[in-house]
């Protein structure tokens, strides 16, 4: 049996620099990897291909283990590219809430490129893998990097930012599943319409992060008013430098100091946000 960890991603900025032909929208993001918000993916390599599910969110997304999740999709999408790809049974243990803005379905794709890699003694870095986490999802070719990184084009650009310096940070949704689909839809750019203005932060230090932003936040807080709650309710925790939205919503994010504000700043939100899913994490 072999386990891979499949963290959260943050979108730490997120600049939407215009909608393709395609239909899908050109991003300029910094995206970083937690500590504390990760699902567990078991692989047991066999004939065939299959999933199970359990954990917190399991049942979250309706049928979360079906023929769309993205680990099955990942797994086809590599052995379309690598022939003789030995298969197998995948066990998902689902700790990151679904459909959060957090790539939890997308770290788990990535998670599950890379178990085949290593059952199959295949390189990381195989660029047939690279196509496939890009063919399986925008998120994809970050979490298989899994650690900061600036992400371009639909997502299949991936710098790693060297020397990223770890974020300690607190998680929090409310547990409202958000569609990606609609947030984007909100924004009404025209296909091949880009916009001027926008360049992420070239680096991630945090005054060039709080000059960043998310071009998503303000589609997603009108439709669903809790992430303007959330965001109110970390500004107001102590030694909050940065509050923000991650992804197409609804988890927000605060950035602090130390661990230590992060986990004070946690106790609070628990207090002032009940029924959410708050949790102090480490980015990096
Ligand atoms: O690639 P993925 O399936 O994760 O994207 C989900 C949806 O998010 C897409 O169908 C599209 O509506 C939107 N999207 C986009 N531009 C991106 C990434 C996602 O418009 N770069």
């Amino acid at each position: 049996m072999l386990r891979a960890r499949a963290p959260a991603k943050v979108n730490l900025t997120l600049h939407v620099l215009g909608r393709r032909a395609d239909g899908f929208h050109e991003l300029d993001s910094l995206v970083a990897f937690a500590g504390c918000a990760a699902d567990a993916l078991a692989f047991r390599p066999s004939e065939g291909l299959a999933l199970s599910v359990e954990g917190p969110f399991a049942c979250a997304a309706g049928d979360v283990a079906g023929d769309d999740n993205l680990v099955l999709k990942a797994a086809r999408e590599a052995a379309a590219r690598i022939p003789g790809l030995r298969l197998g049974r995948f066990s998902l243990v689902k700790r990151i809430p679904v459909a959060a803005g957090l790539g939890g379905g997308s770290a788990d794709a990535a998670a599950a490129l890379r178990l085949l890699a290593q059952a199959n003694g295949i390189a990381a870095e195989d660029p047939r893998l690279v196509e496939a986490a890009a063919a399986t999802g925008s998120d994809v070719p970050a979490c298989l990097v899994s650690r900061a990184a600036r992400m371009t084009g639909r997502g299949e650009g991936v710098a790693p930012l060297a020397g990223f310096a770890p974020l300690a940070a607190v998680l929090a949704n409310p547990l409202k599943p958000v569609s990606t689909p609609e947030i984007f839809r909100r924004l009404a750019l025209k296909p091949g319409e880009t916009r001027s203005e926008t360049t992420a932060a070239p680096d991630a230090g945090l005054a060039a992060l709080v000059a960043a932003r998310n071009d998503l936040e303000a589609p997603a807080r009108s439709l669903l008013a809790d992430i303007g709650t959330g965001l109110e309710a970390l500004a107001q925790t102590e030694g909050c430098r940065l509050a923000r939205m991650s992804g197409s919503g609804a988890t927000v994010f605060g950035l602090y100091d130390d661990q230590r504000s992060a986990r004070r700043a946690a106790r609070a939100l628990r207090a002032a946000l009940p029924g959410w899913w708050v949790m102090p994490t480490m980015l990096r």
